[in-house]
Order: structure tokens, then sequence, then C-alpha cells
């Protein structure tokens, strides 16, 4: 196995696993794949702190066995059911046949539905509750919906050491298994983008729990996807940023076209636009939504065009709008665009779903057919409204 087990602090280790191949997460387009972090920690009860996904197992346990025989372990953490993180828990518990699972009450009964648990001994915890494991004393924070109601983290007191997770994750399959070896700035980039397209609906209770965290003393934040962070407070003023949706003045084009007319009065908006802000174009069977998405968190206004077809939008430019409406963007800018034949009806859906959001509205512009000269200089003209709009 060309990566071995890394020593992160003295007596805790990675033990996780590097997915250099998947590119998809539940439809997120992961475009450099993922990692999937446990930590083992030695102490008087050994303790395993989430495990990886299923078809990584074997791996796992090859960089536990490095360390001890993993049916020694005594307690097996699980911050969280998705199985991404608990996909080798059952396999994990057939070696270490004694070992207590932690988890929240909600943990307990998603687990229970997943695994078969009848004779698993469990000890369900609480924000507050801790967990004395020898020298180390372990504590736990619920963090409902980051990223699934039964999430926690946990707290490793003496370390500094925060085990977080989904939050403050990147899905990036790297051999850098810490901020600065990637770079710090890279590695916000990576996390910028799992922010946008996992954690992006849930900004208040991000804000929330980092209130809650704000007196504990935290020298590393060790998540379960991606680097390990030896700057916490690099991510966590970023986190703050995100959750606030800080933006900037920059307008987001969003596309697709069946002749090329919606094509053209995308690009006449972003080459308006263009003279006053930062302006980003993406083509929905083109680009990638996950990188769609990390732009729109931080745009001050999004223009989202379609062709109509029977009598609705475009279906490529549906799914997106599906899957933008699901990640809730606050706080923006929407204006609707695109060509039609006869009936129309694609920018009155995209419009519906801009009010579903609470975005701030600008008049829509539909062109008939192909866009003459004429309209193709009101699109240019709709971009310097945008932009003006943006600057106001
Ligand atoms: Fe990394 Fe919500 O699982």
């Amino acid at each position: 196995m060309a990566l071995k087990s890394l020593k992160i602090k003295e007596n805790i280790y990675w033990v996780g696993a590097i997915d250099w191949e998947e590119r998809d997460f539940h439809n997120f387009e992961i475009v450099r794949g993922a990692t999937y972090n446990a930590y083992l920690i030695i102490d008087d009860k050994i303790t395993l702190v989430d495990t990886v996904k299923h078809k990584f197992f074997h791996e796992m346990v090859e960089r536990i066995r490095e360390i001890i025989d993993p049916s020694q372990i005594d307690y097996i953490v699980s911050n969280h059911v998705e199985t991404d993180h608990s996909g080798s828990l059952a396999d994990i518990k057939r070696i270490a046949k004694d070992a207590v699972v932690v988890c929240t009450s909600r943990g307990k009964s998603g687990l229970c539905k997943h695994f078969d648990c009848k004779d698993w001994e469990f000890k369900v915890v609480k924000t507050g509750d801790e967990l004395k494991i020898g020298k180390r004393t372990l504590t736990f924070i619920e963090t409902p919906m980051l990223h699934w109601p039964d999430n926690m983290v946990t707290y490793v007191k003496g370390d500094k050491l925060l085990l977080s997770n989904d939050a403050f994750g990147q899905h990036i399959a790297s051999v850098e298994r810490y901020d600065e070896e990637l770079g710090v700035e890279e590695a916000i980039k990576w996390a910028k983008i799992y922010y946008a397209n996992i954690l992006m609906p849930f900004g208040e209770l991000v804000k929330k729990k980092l209130k809650e965290i704000e007196g504990v003393q935290i020298g590393m934040i060790a998540p379960s996807h991606g680097v390990i962070w030896k700057n916490p407070g690099r991510i966590i003023e970023a986190y703050k940023k995100w959750a606030d949706f800080e933006a900037e003045d920059k307008l987001v084009v969003v596309y697709d076209t069946m002749y090329n007319s919606t094509a053209r009065i995308a690009r006449a908006i972003a080459e308006g636009a263009s003279k006053g802000v930062k302006v980003r174009l993406f083509h929905v069977r083109r680009d990638a939504w996950s990188e769609i998405m990390t732009e729109i968190l931080d745009a001050k206004a999004i223009a989202i065009g379609a062709p109509t077809m029977h009598n609705t939008v475009f279906p490529p430019v549906a799914g997106f709008l599906a899957y933008m409406r699901s990640l809730k963007p606050k706080n923006k800018i929407g204006v609707a665009f695109g060509s039609y034949g006869w009936g129309g009806g694609a920018v009155k859906e995209i419009n519906r779903i801009f009010e579903e959001l609470k975005f701030d509205v600008m008049e829509p512009l539909q062109i008939k057919y192909r866009p003459t000269e004429d309209e193709l200089r009101k699109a240019f003209e709709l971009g310097v409204e945008i932009a003006e709009k943006i600057k106001s």
C-alpha cells in the first residue's frame, strides 16, 4: 500500500483512505476525488473516530494494524451515520467485537436502520458529554444538519484537536494530508466548493455552531474529508464569511441553448456586465454544477437563461434549477432570460424559482427565435444594468 497511517499528534493517527477515482457524491460532482478520514487514538481505551467508505475497509484495517491489533479497539466514535463515514462500522465491529459505539441519539437510530445493530453496545451522547479514555477526555458537541440530523463533532481537549467530521471538509484526493502541504489557499478553495455544495443551506446553523465553539481552544481541525487544518483560524473565518453569504461584485451567468440563440443572449449579458463587475459564464451541460454553485455562493447576481421547450424550461436547465434550489442561495439579484419560438414559458419558471428563493428579481429578457442585432444590444444593456444594480 502506498500510503501508510500518519501520526498527527502524539498517539493519534490518521487511518483513513484516499478515493482517487470517485467523481460523484450524491450528485455533487467531485472533480478531484475524495478522502475519508478516520482517526485512531491510542490511550488506556483505544478509540477509533469514524470509519471509511465500505470499499476501503481493508485499507483502513491495514493502517490500524500498523499501530495496534484492531480487535483491541474499545470505542468507535461514529460522528455521522452517512456511509462515507459509517460504511466500515459493521465490519470493524466484527473484528472489535466488544467495542462500544459512541454516537448521538439520532446517530443510534440511523445506524440501526443501516446495519444490524441488535448485538451492539452503544453509548449515546449529547452536547457537553465527556468520555474519559485514559489521559485524554473526549468532549462531544452535536452539530445537527451539518450535514445530517445525527451529526456531532469530537473534541480532544489536551491535544486542542477538533475531529469535525463533515464540517470544514473538502472533497479532494491528494497525497498531502495537511493544509500547509497542499497550500492553505488551495485548501480553502476546495473547502469552499465543499461548503457551497453540501453546507450552503445550513448557514444559520453553521453560525450558531461557530458561536458555540468560540471559547474552545482549537489548535488543529481534523475533518473526515480532505486535508487537516493546522491553521484552524483561517477556515473558521472563511466559514463565517460563507455562512453570511458575504458576496462580491460578481455576476454568474448560467445557460443552456438549443440553436445558439440563448447562448448569444448569455454572452451579450456577460459582456455588458463585464464593464463594471466580475463575470463568470457557465454552460449547464459543459461545466461542473459544483463549480457553478461555488461561484454563486459569493456572487451578488445570478442570470439564468434557457430556451423554452414544451412551454417550460429546457430540461438541462430545469435540472440545474432543482440543484440550485435545494442549496438555497440567499440575498441574490436574479435575472431570467432565454429564447422561445411561440408560447414561451422558460423565463416564467426561472422567475418562479428566483421568487421562491426570495431573490431581488429583475425584469426578464425573452427573445423570439433568433436575436437580432438590436435585441443583442438590449441583452448587452441588461448586462450593464445588472452591473449597476450590483454596485448600487
Ligand atoms: Fe461525509 Fe455527510 O457525509
